[in-house]
């Protein structure tokens, strides 16, 4: 139809010869010929295998890795979308956690090919092979790639992440006024969403999970001895100043690897040690 078209608007451009007509209809028709053969070629379905970590509490199987195959023609760009679209049609006993998809809440941290990530955030890998999803490493599985957080999340709570003053506001019942310069202490800090990546991935946490706190936890820790408007910048720093809480972090930088907001709480660790020396 293309091809007839472009036909009838070269025949009516007066200038040109009629060997030239010819000429250039013959090559408008070997690239549309070339274009069908194309889509010809182009295959109807790109199918990709994942490998999902799977584990019931209720039944007395033994953890293992179950294969799905879906065709990603029909499914969105991210690994959270094939997980959807897993349990949407394949198999809906498949369990992860997930709220925001758009790498904001945090909740669907899990490991992927290796590598700790949001499922949201992270491409299906566009290698042929199968991609391997498993929980995050070295935590307690509660269902499939649900794992146990609350270790986590009393480490985060013991650094108390709140402002705390000991004296009132000077315009009682305002806010804590903060400069900009000292606002921006904070960058690199506030935009943590508590995903675990960084602690899941960090070799001392897997073998002192209860007793260091972690790069999660001390990245918070840190945040708050920054703040300006914080009072109790040194009792923080002596809640923390312990040889298990702390000093476990031997600057590896995994943690700031595995980030998938790009922060870098080893860097954070640091700050608190240079602190510590001064406290
Ligand atoms: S820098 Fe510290 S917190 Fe980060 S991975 Fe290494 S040991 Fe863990
Ligand atoms: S620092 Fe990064 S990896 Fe660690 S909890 Fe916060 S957002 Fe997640
Ligand atoms: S679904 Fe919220 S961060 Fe991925």
């Amino acid at each position: 139809m293309a091809t007839r078209l472009v036909r009838r608007a070269i025949s009516r451009v007066p200038t040109l010869s009629p060997a030239a007509r010819t000429i250039l209809c013959r090559a408008h028709a070997t690239e549309a010929q070339a274009q069908q053969v194309e889509l010809k070629a182009k295959p109807t379905h790109t199918p990709k295998t994942f490998q999902i970590y799977r584990w019931n509490p209720d039944s007395p199987q033994k953890p293992e890795l179950q294969n799905y195959e879906i065709d990603l023609k029909n499914c969105g760009p991210m690994v959270l979308d094939a997980l959807i679209k897993i349990k949407n049609e394949i198999d809906p006993t498949l369990t992860f956690r997930r709220s925001c998809r758009e790498g904001i809440c945090g909740s669907c941290a899990m490991n992927i090919d290796g590598r700790n990530g949001l499922a949201c955030l992270t491409k299906i890998p566009s290698s042929g092979g199968p991609s391997m999803i498993t929980p995050l490493p070295h935590m307690f599985v509660i269902k499939d790639l649900v794992v146990d957080m609350t270790n986590f999340y009393n480490q985060y709570k013991s650094i108390e992440p709140w402002l705390k003053r000991k004296n009132p506001p000077e315009n009682p019942g305002k806010e804590v006024l903060q400069s900009k310069e000292d606002r921006k202490k904070l960058d690199g800090m506030y935009e943590c969403i508590l995903c675990a990546c960084c602690s899941t991935s960090c070799p001392s946490y897997w073998w002192n999970p209860e007793s260091y706190l972690g790069p999660a936890a001390l990245l918070h820790a840190n945040r708050w001895i920054m703040d300006s408007r914080d009072e109790y910048t040194k009792e923080r720093l002596e809640a923390v100043d312990d040889e298990f809480k702390l000093y476990r972090c031997h600057t590896i930088l995994n943690c700031a690897k595995a980030c998938p907001k790009g922060l870098n709480p080893g860097q954070q660790i640091q700050n608190i040690k240079k602190l510590e020396l001064a406290n």
